[in-house]
Parts: structure tokens; sequence; C-alpha cells
């Protein structure tokens, strides 16, 4: 395979609130469309042969967003992993997740425990679900570690303390919807990603879109502070 082809893609996957409301519905059929977009987009990945794909599902913020809202995204989890389960298996699809599942209810963190460990021996792609996940929270959790294992402070064994220990730093990372931020996703990981940002909103993003993404990435020079 190419050696530009990009072995970790990671995507803030925003604007389905905004998607639905564009169309007079409710913001949660926007999280329901989305949904599909991510069997969409991993498929297509696994396809294509990337390693990991990062997606961001729920952050640390989004729990000030109105309870009914966060009360159907778990659900809506919780039934996508349930469902999803038989299609991991079918595609060769590793399941993980990152970020504090601690806050999460009982149901939903088995569901997420025991889809990671149905799905522990796939070889293909391997689709990470970033839950509950900040950036400043996943370091700082890092650096508690460190000190509780009386490790040195150095880049690699924060790097070993992250929920991405074992998971190559970002090649892409992409935003749908118009949005130019990183909203506390991927902050160390991506250091020295490629960004696309992109005007669709998630509902409408499909595999032409990020193929494109693809072919442009595999243009660019990446120096790496080199020259
Ligand atoms: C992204 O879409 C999904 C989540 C954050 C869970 P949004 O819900 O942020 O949609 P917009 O940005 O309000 O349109
Ligand atoms: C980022 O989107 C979080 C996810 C996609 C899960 P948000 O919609 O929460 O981010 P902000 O609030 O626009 O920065
Ligand atoms: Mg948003």
């Amino acid at each position: 395979m190419n050696n530009n082809f990009p072995k970790h893609i990671a995507i803030i996957m925003d604007g389905n609130g905004r998607w639905a409301k564009q169309r007079g519905l409710k913001r949660t059929a926007g999280h329901e469309e989305g949904a599909k977009v991510v069997r969409d987009i991993t498929t297509h990945c696994g396809k294509l042969g990337v390693e990991f794909l990062t997606l961001y599902a729920f952050s640390t913020e989004n729990w000030s967003r109105p309870k009914l809202e966060i009360e159907f995204l778990m659900k809506l989890l919780e039934k996508y992993l349930t469902n999803e389960l038989e299609v991991y298996l079918q595609n060769n699809v590793r399941f993980q997740a990152i970020g504090d599942i601690s806050k999460f209810s009982n149901a939903l963190q088995k569901r997420i425990t025991l889809t990671q460990e149905k799905t522990a021996k796939c070889t293909g792609l391997t689709q990470i679900l970033a839950l509950n996940y900040g950036s400043r929270n996943e370091i700082t959790r890092a650096v508690q570690k460190l000190v509780v294992q009386n490790l040195a402070v150095n880049e690699e064994n924060i790097n070993s303390c992250l929920d991405t220990a074992h998971i190559p730093d970002v090649d892409i990372l992409i935003r749908t919807s118009g949005e130019v931020r990183l909203s506390n996703f991927l902050l160390w990981q991506s250091a020295y990603a490629e960004l696309f940002f992109v005007q669709k909103y998630w509902p409408e993003f499909t595999s032409y879109d990020l193929d494109d993404i693809i072919d442009d990435f595999i243009k660019r020079e990446r120096r790496f502070g080199s020259v």
C-alpha cells in the first residue's frame, strides 16, 4: 500500500442538530441519521484498509445539553452497539472506546465492555468511539496514573497512559458542519495531523467525501518540523 496512505482517521461528527432543524425535524432525528452514517463510513474505512477510525460521539462538555437530548443519545448509543455487533463481526471490525465511561449507566457500560470483548479478535479496522471524551480529561487522567505508579513525567510515559496508548497518532482529522475548531478532541494525538474542515453536516457526509479527503491527504507533504 502507498506509504502515504492514512493509518488513523479521526472525525468530529458535527451538525446533526442543524441538519434536522433545516428539515423541520427534532434534533434527535439528526442523531439517528448520523448513526447510519457511522456505519457507512466505518464499513468504507474497513474496505479501504484504514487501520484506525476514531469517531467523536459524546464529549465531556456534551453533559451541558438538555437532559432529554442526553438521554436520547445514551439510548441511541446502546441501541447502536447492540444492533451493530453482528455487523462488526461480519466486517472483521474491532470495537474500542476511549473516554471516561464510568459516568454512563451500568447497562451502557456493560454493553460497551461486551462489544469490546466480543470483537477483540477481529483483525480488520479498529473503530474507536470517543465517549464522554475530552482531551483535557484524558491527559489529566494520564498524569494521575503516572503519579500513582511513580513514573517519570516524559512524553513516552504520558503517551502510554493515554486512552489511546496502543493507537498511532492521527493522520487525518476531519470536522463536518463548517465549524473550525477542535472542541477538546485528540489534542495530543493530533499534534501533526492534517486537518480537513468540511461544510456538510454529518448526516450528509458520504464515503465519496472521505475518498476526496484521502486523495488530498496523499498529495500533501508532511514535514514534521523537518525541511
Ligand atoms: C454532533 O452534532 C453530535 C453530538 C455532539 C452528539 P450536534 O448535536 O452537535 O449538532 P449541531 O452542531 O448542534 O448541529
Ligand atoms: C463536538 O461537537 C463533540 C462531538 C461531535 C461529539 P459539539 O457540537 O459538542 O462542539 P461545539 O460545542 O460546537 O464546540
Ligand atoms: Mg455541534
